[in-house]
C-alpha cells in the first residue's frame, strides 16, 4: 500500500541508527549526575564504578564466571583487534565473514597480520556462508550479527563444544538483543554504544579459559603495542578485568553504560531485551509481508536479525534501476523521512546494497517503529512519484 497523504501521527523519538543507537526510553543527562568527574579512575569511586560495570554486564549478558570481563579502549573495534593480535598466529585460521565488518576482520588478518594459514569462508549480503565449512580445530573469527546486511547465525549449535581452536566473536550488534551461547564462544566482544544506547570509544572483551590459556601459553611473533597487551610476563594482567583498564576511560561514559544496564535490569533483564528487540523487529516483518515495494534483505528468517533489519526494493520500477539509481532512490527517501523529523540515520551502509536499514534494538519503542510505518510507505511514494515525473 502507497500514499500520498502525509501520515498524523510521528515517532515520538526518530532515532533508529545502528549506531551510536537510541538511548533507553526516557534517558536525560540527568542519568549522570552521579559521574565520578575530576576524579582518578583509579581512586576507589572510580574503581568501584568499572567494577560495577562489569559485575552487572556479567549479571545480564548471564556471563559464565569462570570467564573475564574487560573494559577496553577503542570500542568494539578496539576490543576484536585485541584478540586478534593477542590470540592468533598460534595455530591455522578460519575467517567467516557475510558483510562489511566480517570482511574488515578478514583483511586484518590478510593483510595487516599476515597469517601464512588462513580460510575464507565468506558469502555475499543476505547470505550466511556454509557453517559446515568451518574447521573448529584451527581458530574462527566471525560476527554474530552482520550490523550492515543484518544476517546473523541463529544461534551457537554450529560450534562443537569439544573444539580445539578458539572461537572469537564480534557481538557488538547483537549483545543484549540475541541470546549468546558463552559456551561456544572463546572471545566476545561489544562496544556501549549499540544495543543499550550508551556511548562510543569503549570496548568490552570477554575471554573464556581456553582464550586465557591461549594468552599465557602462546607468545605472538610480533610487537603488540601497549594499548593490546593482555600479558606481563607471560601471565594474565587480572586487573584489566577487575576495573583497572589499561588507560583512561571516559568517567561520564562509564556512568551512561551503568545507566543503561541498570534500566536493563529493571526491564527484566536479557529475556526482556531480547523480547523488546523480536517484538520490534516483528512490527517490520509485518509491514514487509504485506509490502509491495520493499523486502528483506536477509533470505533466511532464521537468520534474520532482530537488531539491525536491512531491507532493499522490491518494486519493479526501482529494482530494475542500476546500482547507483537504486543507492539515489534509498538517499532521496531517507532524506524526506530526516527533512520530516520522523526518522534519522535509516539507510543502508555505505558498502552495503542499497536499501534502507532501521535498528529495532531493546532500547527503540515498538510504538515509534509502528509510528514510522505509514511514514515508510508515504515517503516511497513520494521518491516513486518523482522517479516517474524524471523518466
Ligand atoms: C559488527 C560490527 N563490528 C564492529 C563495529 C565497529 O564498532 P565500533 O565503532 O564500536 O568500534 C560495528 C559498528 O557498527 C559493527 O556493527
Amino acid at each position: 500500500m502507497t500514499t500520498h497523504t502525509k501520515p498524523g501521527l510521528r515517532p515520538a523519538n526518530p532515532n533508529f541508527s545502528s549506531g551510536p543507537c537510541a538511548k533507553r526510553p526516557g534517558w536525560s543527562v540527568e542519568a549522570l549526575n552521579a559521574a565520578a568527574l575530576g576524579r582518578s579512575h583509579r581512586a576507589k569511586i572510580g574503581k568501584a564504578k568499572l567494577e560495577q560495570a562489569i559485575e552487572l554486564t556479567r549479571d545480564i549478558l548471564q556471563v559464565p564466571a569462570g570467564y573475564r570481563i574487560g573494559i577496553v579502549p577503542a570500542s568494539d573495534t578496539g576490543a576484536v583487534e585485541m584478540a586478534l593480535w593477542s590470540l592468533l598466529g598460534e595455530r591455522g585460521v578460519d575467517m567467516v565473514a557475510w558483510e562489511s565488518f566480517g570482511s574488515g576482520w578478514v583483511t586484518d588478518v590478510v593483510k595487516q597480520l599476515k597469517l601464512a594459514d588462513v580460510r575464507k569462508i565468506e558469502a555475499g549480503y543476505g547470505e550466511l556462508p556454509d557453517l559446515t565449512k568451518i574447521d573448529f580445530d584451527r581458530d574462527v573469527v566471525f560476527t554474530w550479527n552482520g550490523t550492515t546486511s543484518g544476517v546473523r547465525v541463529p544461534n551457537g549449535d554450529f560450534i562443537p563444544a569439544d573444539r580445539r581452536g578458539l572461537t572469537v566473536c564480534d557481538a557488538t550488534s547483537a549483545a543484549f538483543a540475541q541470546r549468546l551461547d558463552f559456551e561456544k564462544l572463546d572471545v566476545v566482544t561489544f562496544s556501549w554504544q549499540k544495543v543499550l544506547g550508551g556511548e562510543g570509544a569503549h570496548g568490552m572483551l570477554i575471554l573464556s579459559p581456553r582464550a586465557v590459556e591461549r594468552l599465557e601459553t602462546y607468545k605472538p611473533s610480533w610487537p603488540l603495542p601497549k594499548i593490546f597487551r593482555l600479558t606481563s610476563g607471560g601471565k594474565l594482567i587480572e586487573g584489566i578485568f577487575k576495573g583497572e583498564t589499561i588507560n583512561t576511560p571516559s568517567m561520564l561514559c562509564v556512568e551512561d553504560y551503568l545507566d543503561a544496564l541498570n534500566w536493563a535490569k529493571s526491564t527484566g533483564g536479557l529475556d526482556a531485551l531480547i523480547a523488546r528487540a523480536d517484538a520490534n523487529a516483528a512490527v517490520l516483518d509485518r509491514f514487509v509481508g504485506k509490502s509491495s515495494w520493499l523486502g528483506h534483505l536477509a533470505g533466511q528468517p532464521a537468520t534474520r536479525s532482530n537488531t539491525s533489519v536491512c531491507l532493499s526494493f522490491t518494486d519493479p520500477d526501482v529494482s530494475a534501476l542500476d546500482a547507483d539509481g537504486q543507492a539515489a532512490f534509498a538517499k532521496g527517501l531517507v532524506s524526506v523521512l530526516d527533512k520530516e523529523g520522523v526518522a534519522y540515520d535509516i539507510g543502508a551502509y555505505r558498502d552495503a546494497p542499497p536499501g534502507l536499514r532501521i535498528w529495532c534494538g531493546a532500547t527503540v519503542e515498538t510504538s515509534d517503529l509502528e509510528a514510522l510505518l505509514p511514514w515508510l510507505d508515504w515517503a516511497f511514494a513520494a521518491q516513486k512519484a518523482s522517479l516517474k515525473a524524471a523518466a
